[in-house]
């Protein structure tokens, strides 16, 4: 029997697409650069699968188009708000995405961010490059004390999870959590997490806020003008979900005003562009799009997507399918 053609779009770790080749006649794209609206169709039309990333938009339009070949969409990476999944489903196409692999390298990033902006390290960094630095003194780039502080967590799975576990178990910090669905009380008494029952009930308790929620539509600008307004004066918020999530711009007003302490983001609403706004806002932390990224982590997500397709060949319902 031939062997499924598939469609890498970016370039994967080495060990992952030699793997792959074993088992699929593989198709990489060698320029590394995302492919466009029309590359994504044609692909649509030539490949049994296609293994998309973040960078792929692949919206109802991709679809437009006839003799669909392709079976399924194996994404590489957990959030999978790129992709039209109901479209996808209007032509029997799969969707699967990468989960638990990523959890502890994106809650990493996560501690990162918290700490870089509350202790700005960021300013600091940059102050000593600069030659800025005129030595120690009392009052030189004061922050703000992690330990022992509130976080609040919007969106409790395993990434949100595992943040916790490191915020409550290395830094004795509090945490609060809002999640869509009840989260279990053993789950909840792993890090001795109180759930809340809305994002406004959570905001004015926390002194810091990370958010671990889906991205997409629904969550479009969850926080917003009105809920920067919500955070208490000087708290922080932390972004490694999805871009649209928060309102760059408002964003942009609140730490202008000194509304909040500051703000790390990983993600962003349009990458790789940031909004000018958000270049020359004071005491933000801006990562790009760093996650996931270990070598131990984005080989073991590409394994996933292998995993995934073996099944799905084989018969199989893939474990991560999500449609
Ligand atoms: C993820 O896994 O969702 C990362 O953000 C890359 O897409």
């Amino acid at each position: 029997m031939a062997r499924p053609r598939i469609l890498i779009t970016r370039r994967w770790p080495e060990a992952v697409e030699v793997k792959l080749a074993e088992t699929f006649d593989v198709t990489l794209n060698t320029a590394d650069t995302p492919l466009g609206r029309d590359a994504l169709r044609d692909a649509l039309g030539a490949f049994d699968a296609i293994l998309p990333t973040v960078t792929d938009r692949i919206g109802p339009e991709v679809f437009d188009r006839p003799a669909i070949r392709t079976r399924i969409l194996a994404n590489y990476g957990v959030g999978f708000s790129h992709i039209d999944v109901a479209a996808a489903k209007g032509q029997s196409i799969a969707v699967t995405n990468t989960p638990d692999v990523l959890s502890d390298c994106t809650a990493d990033l996560a501690l990162t961010l918290m700490l870089m902006a509350a202790r700005r390290a960021g300013e600091g960094e940059r102050d000593l490059r600069a030659g800025a630095w005129s030595g120690w003194r009392p009052t030189h780039l004061i922050g703000t004390k992690v330990s022992g502080a509130t976080l609040g967590i919007i969106g409790f799975g395993r990434i949100g999870q595992a943040v916790a576990d490191r915020a409550h178990h290395g830094f004795g910090m509090t945490i609060l959590v809002q999640n869509r669905s009840a989260v279990a009380p053993e789950v909840l008494a792993r890090t001795g997490a109180a759930q809340v029952e809305a994002i406004d009930d959570l905001l004015p308790r926390c002194d810091f806020v990370s958010l671990h929620c889906p991205g997409g539509a629904a969550n479009r600008h969850l926080i917003d003008a009105r809920r920067f307004g919500l955070m208490k004066p000087g708290a922080f918020l932390i972004n490694t979900a999805r871009g649209e999530v928060v309102d760059e711009a408002a964003l942009a007003e609140a730490l202008e005003e000194g509304r909040i302490g500051g703000a790390g983001l990983d993600v962003y609403e349009n990458e790789p562009r940031i909004p000018e706004a958000l270049m020359a806002a004071p005491n933000l932390v801006m990562l790009p799009h760093l996650g996931s990224a270990t070598r131990e982590t984005r080989e073991a997500m590409g394994f996933r997507v292998m995993d995934n397709l073996v099944d799905f060949f084989a018969g199989r319902t893939p474990r991560d399918r999500v449609a």
